[in-house]
């Protein structure tokens, strides 16, 4: 017996209901905020594993705490495996739709091939990773990282805010920091890796288009700097005695935007995140950390601005009297999407009537880690007026319901291929 297929409008209004639902589940009252380990992230994987299991599929959590639902085959001797995945970790005071929606749309695109009665020659496994913004901790993408066997260890000493190590929030959590192995998935058995997301810039609004093919994502350095000066009384040490590390980081952004807003090949860059110690405004600040964000669609531009950027700020620092450090926590290399799943999604795409476009993305995703494992491909899906990492976040719920839709085509493409192989 099979159930009439839902339509995209339908698709649409039921990602809209689960993403509102998952949205509630937050750190913070009155806003979207659930950073890595978080109870909010618990509650998360606790909702979402819910969905997988109630649909029939097995779940389970790997060592970084990477939440796995898994449909078997339902034919084939040795069935390969599909992965489909984003993230349901967000950023502070977040929109609802950043990485929930690729893990809801791969839900409900497994639901609407068993609601249609079709069947799959390779099993399908859903990832709903932890660790893609790197905002509790400084280790961007290191949950789809460990999937590909490319965590790097040093990350599980970093600390939070609060002074919380990685590897001590992890065994709080319930997960082996010992075994982070075994979260690595074999590439034998694997046909690719399928990422729905909305877009996040305005590219396809302007075009009139809901659905575009990624070709590449950006590749990204994201670091830390720390400028150290002398701490002191805010009344009694003179203005020129002073080594305020404040100031110099003050001197040191202006200088990251001048050499962003110069760069060539869409160079942005970022400092987005500052902490002053001791904190207290009667203080000359005497130390500070900073973050450092600096992507480009090229590699050689990113490089090239962050031989300025740490060459400029070491001279504003040495002439202020402070020491300057610097330190690399992800530095992931500009990442082409497989050449076939593209073409797989354009298929779905053209299939819907859509016009295709393809569009290259300025935000990292989960995909840019799996791409170094298995063969990987990303739908952008309309954001308005471009607005992410803000609780302004929106996409229409139809546009939602097409990329669903697409995806359960390109599922289907896939599987006729798997037949033939
Ligand atoms: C993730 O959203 C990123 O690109 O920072
Ligand atoms: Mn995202
Ligand atoms: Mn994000």
């Amino acid at each position: 017996m099979t159930d009439a297929a839902r339509s995209p409008e339908d698709l649409g209004r039921l990602a809209q209901s689960l993403l509102d639902e998952l949205a509630l589940v937050t750190d913070e009252t009155g806003r979207v905020t659930r950073t890595y380990l978080s109870p909010a992230h618990a509650r998360s994987i606790d909702l979402v594993g819910g969905w997988m299991r109630e649909r029939g599929m097995t779940t389970a959590l790997d060592a970084v705490a990477t939440l796995r639902g898994r449909r078997p085959a339902d034919e084939g001797a040795a069935p390969r495996t599909l992965l489909i995945g984003s993230h349901i970790d967000t950023v502070v005071d977040a929109g609802k739709l950043d990485g929930t929606l690729g893990v809801i749309g791969g839900i409900l695109a497994l639901e609407e091939i068993d609601r249609r009665g079709l069947r799959l020659p390779f099993a399908v496994e859903i990832l709903a990773f932890g660790d893609e913004e790197g905002v509790r901790f400084p280790s961007a993408l290191s949950s789809s990282s460990a999937a590909t066997g490319t965590y790097r260890r040093e990350w599980l000493e970093a600390r939070d805010r609060d002074g919380v190590k990685l590897v001590e929030a992890l065994a709080a959590f319930g997960c082996d920091p010992a075994r982070i192995e075994t979260a690595t998935i074999d590439p034998a058995g694997v046909l690719g890796y399928l990422e729905i997301h909305i877009e996040q810039g305005p590219r396809l609004e302007h075009w009139g288009l809901p659905l575009g093919v990624v070709t590449s994502i950006a590749g990204q350095t994201r670091m830390s700097m720390t400028l150290t000066g002398m701490a002191g009384h805010a009344g009694t040490v003179p203005m020129d005695l002073r080594r305020d590390a404040l100031a110099g980081l003050a001197e040191i952004i202006l200088g990251v935007e001048r050499i962003g807003r110069q760069g060539t090949g869409e160079l942005v860059a970022t400092v987005g995140r500052v902490q002053v110690f001791p904190g207290a405004g009667n203080t000359v600040p005497g130390r500070v950390e900073a973050s450092l964000d600096v992507r480009a669609a090229a590699d050689t531009p990113r490089l090239v601005a962050l031989e300025r950027i740490a060459w400029e700020a070491g001279r504003i620092a040495e002439r202020r009297g402070l020491s300057f450090a610097l330190e690399r926590h992800v530095d992931v290399p500009t990442c082409p999407m497989d050449e076939d799943l593209q073409e797989a999604f354009a298929r779905a795409v053209v299939s819907l009537g859509l016009d295709l476009r393809r569009l290259p993305s300025g935000a990292g995703h989960d995909a840019m880690a799996m791409a170094r494992s298995f063969p990987s491909a990303m739908l952008f899906i309309r954001s308005k007026a471009g607005i992410s990492h803000n609780p302004l976040e929106w996409s229409d719920p139809l546009d939602l319901g097409l990329g669903i839709e697409a995806l359960v085509r390109t599922i289907l493409d896939l599987a006729e291929k798997e037949r033939g192989r």
